[in-house]
């Protein structure tokens, strides 16, 4: 296991109940959002239509509570739902499941070759690991070919701003082109929470490089519907700049 691995379980495994209890309501427990932006799966249709998602095998990553996995069931799917957190995945009971819960690292799926029709990701893993590249190329094995891969990320763009969701978070505070990973320690100086930086460049670059094309890249606007804040996520923000990256992507 990474470095980062090694320290984003611990947090998320630390931080799972004050997550859920804060954005449980937001997520809704078997709605698929997409983002602070509260852009739904029903009307974004990034994995196709609806009723063309019965029967098909789906990997969800960075699950969580497995919102979206419950989401898709009721669509006559058969998801798994992956997730480093153990604890994370406890809420995915607490909540309850009809389909299978994995506790791994999405750099490492264990899942044989052209296992599953499609997979998403809602901030699930991407933002926090090193090397993306490996998680891509994990995703692209067990998918079948033609297979989908949906993600969604912080948007690169964020990267420059402090993450502040009033006016301070409104200036440049650093440069966008800065790859030095975020990184919380602990008093001996080991990694507690770690979150890596990818120009827009690089993402495309990432999926491209790991045999996917891209089919479309999706920047949520902020709806005026919602009011809430999530993070340095704000309606003031989020109506001047872009806060989510949604990669659309498929398998060559
Ligand atoms: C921001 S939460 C998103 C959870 C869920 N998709 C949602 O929308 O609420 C990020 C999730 O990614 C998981 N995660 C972080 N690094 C991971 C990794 N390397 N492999 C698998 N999951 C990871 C965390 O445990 C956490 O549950």
């Amino acid at each position: 296991m990474t470095e980062s691995s090694r320290a984003n379980r611990g947090w998320w495994d630390r931080n799972a109940d004050e997550y859920q209890t804060e954005h449980g309501t937001f997520l809704g427990d078997d709605r698929f959002v997409w983002c602070p932006e509260g852009l739904d799966e029903v009307e974004a249709e990034l994995l196709g239509p609806p009723e063309e998602l019965k029967g098909k095998d789906v990997l969800e990553i960075g699950a969580g509570a497995a919102q979206c996995s419950r989401w898709l069931t009721a669509q006559g799917a058969r998801p798994v739902a992956l997730d480093l957190s153990h604890r994370q995945l406890q809420h995915a009971l607490r909540i309850g499941v009809s389909f299978p819960l994995v506790c791994a690292d999405a750099s490492v799926l264990p899942f044989a070759d052209g296992s599953f029709d499609l997979a998403c990701s809602a901030y699930g893993a991407l933002p926090f690991v090193a090397d993306p590249r490996l998680v891509l190329r994990e995703v692209r094995r067990v998918l079948r070919p033609g297979g989908r891969f949906v993600f969604s990320v912080t948007h690169p763009l964020r990267w420059a701003f402090p993450d502040e969701p009033g006016p301070e978070g409104l200036s440049v505070s650093a440069s966008y082109f800065d790859r030095t990973p975020y990184v919380e320690q602990d008093d001996e100086g080991l990694a507690v929470y770690v979150e890596h930086h990818r120009t827009l460049g690089d993402r495309v670059r990432d999926v491209v490089t790991s045999g996917f094309r891209l089919v479309d890249l999706v920047e949520p606007e902020w709806p005026d519907w919602n009011t809430s804040e999530w993070g340095g996520w704000s309606p003031l923000r989020g109506h001047l700049i872009p806060g989510t990256a949604i990669f659309v992507c498929e398998r060559d």
